[in-house]
C-alpha cells in the first residue's frame, strides 16, 4: 500500500492545464452567446446626469444597452448583496442607481453580437456627469480616521510602561495600495438555459456564495441557478466576493433571454478590490537585556465611503512577543474608492511588515543580533488570549533557517559586507498566519470497480486542492491517487465556505475524513454479512483499507471491496461528510516561519537585488511537500514584489488608479526572482485536527517583505519604511 498523503505528488490538473484542456470561465461556449462590454465613470464622485445610448445602439450588431435607467428588477435592500464575506456597509450594487461612488465603477453595458462590436459601440455611449469633489488621499485625511476595531485585548498600561523603558523604539510604516492582478482576467459566461434557468461560469474562490449572492439580488431560486468555477488562474483573494461583472452578465442574460459572457479588461480589474495603503505605527519598549515592557501598535488604513473594510494587522505582536504590556487599535479613514478587498494573508501582510521592521530597529538600538532579540522574547503562550498554542515550532525554524541560510557569519554593522560595486544586507524576520478550519462538506463516491469519487463545492485557485482531495480519498480509502477523482468549483456540490484564508486543506481534509469513515462503516457492515466473514467480529475503528481491501489493522482478515460490494448488491457507496473546527477557544492556533534575506544592492545606482532568500515554515503536517513548496515560493515572490515593487498610484486630482496596467503596475518578473529554499519545519500537532494540517497558502509572504526591508537596511545602513522600496527612496 503506498500512502500518498506526505508525498511530493505532482497536480492531478496539470495535464489539463498544460494541454490546455482546462477551461476557465472566459472560455465557455453556448449556442447565440452574446457579449458584454462596460462603460465606466471617469468621476469618482457624483452623479450620473444624463446618459445617450442612441449613437451606439445604432451600430449594426449592437443589441441592446443596460444602464441603471432601463435595467430590469434587482433588489432593493442593502442585505440582498452581502455576500458570505462582505465586510460592514452597503455594498456596491452595479447598475443600480444615479450614484457615482469610484472612478471606474460600471454606469452602462453594452450588448453586442461579437466582442468587438460591444467595445467599439461603448465608445459611442455619451454619459454626463454631476460631479462632486472627491477625496482618495490616505495621509492627508489621516484625521478623519476612526477607531473600527481593536484586534487584541489591551494588557496593562501599555504607554506607561513604554515611558520608563530602558530602550525605546518608535516608528512609522507605510504599506502602499497594491492589486492583485492574477493573469486569468475577471470573466462570466451565463448560459441561459430556458424557463429562466441559467448556468454561470464565474472566475470565484467560492460558486455557493456566488449563487447566494446572485439568487438574493435577482430573487432565484437555488435549483434555477447553478455556478461553476473548475479552473481559476489565480485570485489572491479578489475572487472571495462576487464581481461586479457576474451581477451584470446574469442580469443581462435575463434581460436578453439569452447566453451573454462578459469578461473584465485588466484596467477594469483595479475596481474589484485592492490591499489598502495602510499606516502602521509602532513603539516598543524593552528592558537593556532585550525583554519587552510594552508594544502598541496602530493601523490606519483605507477603506470606502461605503464599507468598512479591516482586518487584523496589529494583534499579531501580542501573538509573536512576550510583553506584559500591549495596547492595539485599527482606524480607518473612508475615501472616495472602491472598497479593498482580501489579498494573500490580509492584515497579517501589512501588519507584520510593520512589526518585524520595528523588532529589527529595537535589536539595532540593543545591540543585538535580530534573531537573539526573537529568542530572548519568544512567547510559549498567545498572549491576547492567555492559552497555548496547539503546537509552535517557531524556535526551530528560526534554527533551521538560520542554519540553512549560514546567518551565523553576518557582521552586525551596516554596509560592513560587499561583493565588489555591491553592498550585500542580511535580514531576518518572522511570519504568522492563523491555522483555520470552516465548517465544509465532501461526497464520497466509491463503485465496485475500484474507484472513488470525491467531491466538495470548494476551490482550486491554483492552490492545489484538486490533488491534495485526491490524494486525502485515496489514502482514506485504501485506493491509489490513480483511481480517485477529485471534482470541485460547482455549487451543486456539497457545501464549503469560500476558499480562502489557507483554511481549504484544514477544512476538505476535515470533511472527507468524515465521508470516508461513513464509507468504511458501509463496508464493515456489509462484510460482517459474509458466510465465514474474516471480519465478523471487528469493530470500526479497528479495520483500515487499504490495496483496495478492507482488513484488521494489522492487515490479518483482508476482504477485497469488490467482493464485499458484489455480495452485498451495491455497485456504489456514496457517503457524505461535513467536518467542523474542533477550535474550543483553549488553544491559539497558528503556523509560523522564519524569513532569511539576502539583497545585493549597487552602491552608485541603487539597484536591489534579492539574491538569497530561506523561508524556514513551521505549518503542521505538509500534506504534499511538492504544491506546498510551490505556495511558499509563490508567497515569497509576493513578498519580493511588495518589498521593491508593486503599489498602485492614485491621481488624487483625478480621484483615480493611474497604473492599472501590467506595463507600469510593476510585479517581479523572472530576474527579479533568485534563489529561494524553502524548508518545512518538523511541527506534530495532534490538537488541532485529526491529520496536524494548518494550511500553507498564505504564510509564504508574511514577514518576506520585512526580511528584505531589513536587508537594506543592513546593505545600506539606511532604514526606509514605506513600502515599495525603491531606488529613489534608497538614494534620496
Ligand atoms: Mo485569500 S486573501 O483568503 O484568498
Amino acid at each position: 500500500m503506498t500512502v500518498s498523503i506526505g508525498t511530493a505528488t505532482s497536480r492531478v490538473d496539470g495535464p489539463a492545464k498544460v494541454t490546455g484542456a482546462a477551461k476557465y470561465a472566459g472560455e465557455f461556449n453556448a449556442p447565440g452567446l452574446a457579449y458584454g462590454n462596460i462603460v465606466t465613470s471617469p468621476i469618482a464622485k457624483g452623479r450620473i446626469a444624463r446618459i445617450d445610448t442612441s449613437e451606439a445602439l445604432a451600430v449594426e450588431g449592437v443589441i441592446d444597452i443596460l444602464t441603471h435607467e432601463n435595467r430590469r428588477r434587482m433588489a432593493v435592500t442593502k442585505r440582498a448583496y452581502q455576500d458570505d464575506v462582505a465586510p460592514d456597509g452597503s455594498p456596491y450594487r452595479p447598475l443600480y442607481d444615479d450614484k457615482i461612488l469610484f472612478s471606474g465603477q460600471p454606469v452602462a453595458l453594452v450588448l453586442a453580437e461579437e466582442w468587438e462590436i460591444a467595445r467599439f459601440a461603448t465608445t459611442l455611449v455619451r454619459v454626463e456627469y454631476d460631479e462632486e469633489d472627491h477625496e482618495t488621499d490616505l495621509h492627508a485625511n489621516r484625521a478623519k480616521s476612526y477607531e473600527k476595531s481593536k484586534s487584541a485585548k489591551p494588557r496593562g498600561n501599555a504607554e506607561k510602561a513604554y515611558a520608563s523603558s530602558d530602550v525605546r523604539h518608535e516608528g512609522e510604516y507605510f504599506i502602499a495600495t497594491e492589486h492583485h492582478n492574477p493573469m486569468e482576467l475577471f470573466a462570466s459566461t451565463v448560459i441561459w438555459e430556458g424557463d429562466g434557468k441559467l448556468t454561470v461560469y464565474d472566475k470565484t474562490q467560492g460558486v455557493q456564495n456566488v449563487q447566494r449572492y446572485l439568487c438574493g439580488v435577482f430573487n432565484m431560486k437555488p435549483d434555477d441557478l447553478r455556478v461553476l468555477s473548475p479552473f481559476v488562474g489565480g485570485a489572491f483573494g479578489s475572487g472571495l466576493r462576487p464581481g461586479h461583472q457576474v451581477t451584470m452578465a446574469v442580469l443581462a442574460a435575463r434581460h436578453l433571454e439569452r447566453s451573454v459572457r462578459l469578461v473584465l479588461s485588466r484596467q477594469q480589474m483595479f475596481t474589484l478590490g485592492y490591499r489598502p495603503g495602510t499606516i502602521e505605527r509602532l513603539t516598543i519598549g524593552a528592558k537593556s537585556g532585550g525583554t519587552l515592557d510594552a508594544i502598541t501598535h496602530e493601523a490606519i488604513a483605507m477603506t470606502s465611503q461605503y464599507e468598512e473594510f479591516a482586518r487584523n494587522d496589529t494583534g499579531w505582536s501580542g501573538a509573536l512577543y512576550k510583553s506584559p504590556n500591549a495596547y492595539y487599535s485599527h482606524k480607518l479613514v473612508k475615501l472616495d474608492l472602491p472598497t479593498p478587498a482580501d489579498m494573500r494573508a490580509p492584515g497579517g501582510a501589512t501588519g507584520v511588515y510593520a512589526l518585524e521592521c520595528a523588532m529589527d530597529e529595537l535589536a539595532v538600538k540593543l545591540k543585538l543580533d535580530p534573531l537573539e532579540l526573537r529568542f530572548r522574547t519568544y512567547s510559549d503562550r498567545d498572549q491576547n488570549d492567555d492559552i497555548p498554542y496547539t503546537s509552535k515550532k517557531l524556535r526551530e525554524s528560526y534554527r533551521q533557517g538560520a542554519k540553512a541560510f549560514g546567518w551565523e557569519k553576518r557582521h552586525p554593522e551596516p554596509r560592513s559586507m560587499r561583493d565588489g560595486n555591491e553592498l550585500i544586507g542580511w535580514g531576518m524576520a518572522t511570519g504568522i498566519w492563523e491555522a483555520m478550519q470552516e465548517k465544509t462538506s465532501a461526497r464520497i463516491v466509491l463503485t465496485a470497480n475500484g474507484h472513488a469519487e470525491v467531491s466538495c463545492a470548494t476551490a482550486d485557485i491554483g492552490t492545489g486542492t484538486y490533488t491534495i482531495m485526491t490524494q486525502l480519498a485515496a489514502d482514506m480509502l485504501g485506493l491509489s491517487v490513480e483511481n480517485v477523482t477529485a471534482k470541485l468549483g460547482d455549487s451543486s456540490l456539497p457545501q464549503s465556505p469560500v476558499e480562502g484564508g489557507s483554511w481549504t486543506a484544514a477544512s476538505v481534509a476535515g470533511a472527507i475524513g468524515v465521508a470516508a469513515e461513513a464509507v468504511r462503516k458501509d463496508l464493515l457492515r456489509l462484510a460482517k454479512k459474509m458466510p465465514v466473514s474474516p471480519l465478523a467480529g471487528a469493530k470500526l475503528d479497528g479495520i483500515r483499507l487499504a490495496d483496495g481491501k478492507i482488513m484488521n489493522e494489522d492487515g490479518s482478515g483482508a476482504v477485497p471491496i469488490a467482493d464485499i460490494m458484489r455480495f452485498g448488491k451495491v455497485d456504489r457507496i456514496e457517503q457524505e461528510g461535513t467536518g467542523e473546527s474542533n477550535d474550543d477557544g483553549k488553544h491559539a492556533r497558528f503556523a509560523h516561519s522564519a524569513v532569511f534575506a539576502e539583497v545585493k544592492i549597487d552602491e552608485q545606482l541603487g539597484v536591489i537585488r534579492v539574491t538569497r532568500i530561506v523561508d524556514a515554515v513551521a505549518a503542521g503536517r505538509i500534506l504534499n511537500p511538492k504544491t506546498a513548496r510551490s505556495q511558499i515560493l509563490g508567497g515569497v515572490v509576493f513578498g519580493i514584489g511588495m518589498a521593491l515593487h508593486e503599489e498602485t498610484l492614485i491621481d488624487h486630482n483625478l480621484g483615480r488608479f493611474m497604473n492599472a496596467n501590467l506595463a507600469e503596475y510593476h510585479i517581479p518578473v523572472h530576474a527579479d526572482v533568485h534563489d529561494i529554499e524553502v524548508i518545512f519545519v518538523e511541527e506534530p500537532d495532534e490538537i488541532i485536527n485529526p491529520l496536524g494540517v494548518k494550511g500553507v497558502g498564505e504564510i509564504g509572504v508574511v514577514g518576506t517583505a520585512a526580511a528584505i526591508a531589513n536587508a537594506i537596511y543592513h546593505a545600506t545602513g539606511k532604514r526606509v519604511r514605506d513600502l515599495p522600496i525603491t531606488v529613489d527612496k534608497i538614494l534620496g
